[in-house]
């Protein structure tokens, strides 16, 4: 077993010795305010002995390298700024400016983002839907395979695995699709930073042949907001290019307190990573086996963990037969139950479990779905509404584009009433966020059927970023056409 690192452990040693700090941060380890002095006693810059991320060399290299053994990656990177940081950095570095990037439709918006500041051209996959409304498989090799027939001058290929929902492509097949084509894949891989730990588990992109993986380490191990890893494999990515747009996307000031909690979390798996997945495993089946007995609310297939199509933790609920939307579900949980769930949508609901839960979290969350569905089951059987509640068809729809989102952004715009909207182009982002994955693309035309689509989603009450509502209506941005 290699030396522990303990970078938080070498901070609290440190703020614990006689060193005045004649050096930033400003609150020189001192509680003036709120803000708990043991958080401020562990906060400190590039002082001596503390290594520089951006030219690390001492405990901050070692630290990325631990990162790298883990994963089976040729380079890692600490990332301070969430997985963004490394998708903007990934995108940047593997496509030349103006560049084709294909990606999967559904991507998160800091791959957008890249593509706005890069100016790439982007071609769309789009996933199945599974038979869950609204609820889209992960992107296929299949898929990709007949676009870069029909596309001949892609420069790197972006997908999404795990989804937000938890659906796991078939990375390794991905992988030789596109480098048959001699080109890199990037898998944005921030719901799986758990992922190749222990059996039950998918294995992880970086052993399945992906050039480029981005991790959020926040999101499925126990670490803090905003940790993540960049990961280089093969020798399709320049490595020196990679690591200008890191530099250029990381803060010249990264924060100790996030980069202690990145190595307190790879120090977890290094150390303890078998008897705490087995025990996520366990229990997490165990809830599924439990919540089999549903009558009205459902459940992805279990069979789909074992045949890694599906991961464990994210539990997606699943409301169509049970007469009410997914965010009624949200919110019974929430306000009956207290269970605070990660994400509302149309006709399901996801909680998300990792292995930092324990028995009680499984306990409360099986007890509540057997109760609600008890309630509901006898609703439908006196007859009650099995339509859920304003739930139309869930509908795919692929947007027309008018203007490049490099274009669009650029160009001047006008706030009208969502009523009077349609044929006009988006000039902003409309997401539902959580997950904030776009419905509408800068430059995309916001058609009847989309427009419909937002009223009835802001009538359910889910969270729809880039349109306002304001005294009993709503507005969004569209592009001016004169
Ligand atoms: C699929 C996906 N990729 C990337 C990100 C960005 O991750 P971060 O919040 O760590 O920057 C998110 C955030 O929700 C995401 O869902």
């Amino acid at each position: 077993m290699t030396e522990r690192i303990r970078l938080y452990h070498k901070l609290m040693a440190y703020g614990e010795t006689d060193a005045y700090p004649y050096h930033m941060p400003g609150h020189k380890r001192r509680q003036l305010g709120d803000m708990p002095e043991a958080f401020l006693q562990a906060d400190i810059t590039e002082i001596d002995g503390f290594d520089n991320l951006h030219e690390a060399e001492g405990i901050l290299r070692d630290a990325q390298e631990q990162a790298n053994a883990l994963y089976g990656a040729v380079e890692t990177f600490y990332l301070v700024n969430g997985s963004t940081a490394g998708i903007l950095s990934a995108i940047s570095a593997t496509l030349p400016e103006g560049g084709h990037l294909l990606m999967v439709r559904g991507c998160h918006r800091s791959v957008y983002h890249a593509a706005y500041l890069r100016h790439l051209r982007l071609s769309y996959l789009y996933p199945e839907q599974t038979d869950v409304p609204g609820l889209q498989e992960a992107i296929t090799a299949q898929a990709v395979t007949e676009a870069l027939e029909q596309e001949q001058d892609i420069d790197a290929v972006l997908i999404v695995s795990p989804t937000y929902e938890g659906r796991i492509a078939d990375v390794r097949a991905i992988a030789e699709a596109v480098h048959a084509k001699g080109i890199p894949l990037i898998v944005d891989e921030a719901h799986g930073a758990h992922l190749g730990f222990a059996s039950g588990f998918a294995e992880g992109s970086c052993r399945l042949g992906a050039d480029l993986v981005i991790h959020s380490v926040h999101k499925t191990l126990p670490a803090p907001t905003q940790t993540a890893l960049l990961h280089v494999n093969g020798s399709l990515v320049d490595r020196e290019k990679l690591r200008r747009f890191w530099h250029i996307y990381q803060s010249s000031s990264p924060s100790y307190l996030l980069m202690a909690g990145i190595c307190d979390a790879m120090e977890i798996l290094e150390r303890d990573a078998d008897r705490l997945f087995a025990a996520f495993y366990k229990r997490y089946c165990g809830m599924l086996d439990a919540l089999a007995s549903c009558k009205v609310l459902r459940f992805l297939p279990q069979e789909d963990i074992a045949q890694g199509k599906q991961d464990v933790g994210k539990l997606v609920v699943v409301t169509d037969r049970a007469g009410i939307s997914g965010q009624q579900l949200y919110e019974l949980l929430r306000e009956n139950n207290h269970l605070q769930c990660e994400m509302a949508a149309e006709r399901y609901c996801l909680a998300m479990f990792t292995v930092a839960d324990g028995d009680e979290a499984y306990q409360r969350m099986t007890r509540a779905l057997l109760e609600i569905d008890r309630m509901l089951a006898e609703q439908s059987a006196d007859g009650g509404a099995m339509q859920s509640a304003g739930c139309g068809k869930a509908e795919e729809e692929r947007p027309e584009v008018r203007y490049t989102l490099t274009d669009a952004w650029e160009r001047p715009w006008e706030r009208m009433r969502l009523s009077d909207a349609s044929g006009g182009a988006a000039a902003d982002f409309v997401a539902v966020y959580p997950p904030g994955i776009p419905l509408l693309v800068p430059g995309e035309i916001l058609s009847v059927g989309m427009c419909e689509r937002l009223g009835r989603y802001q009538a359910q009450g889910l969270r729809l970023t880039g349109v306002q509502s304001e005294n009993g209506d709503s507005y969004i941005k569209v592009l001016a056409e004169h």
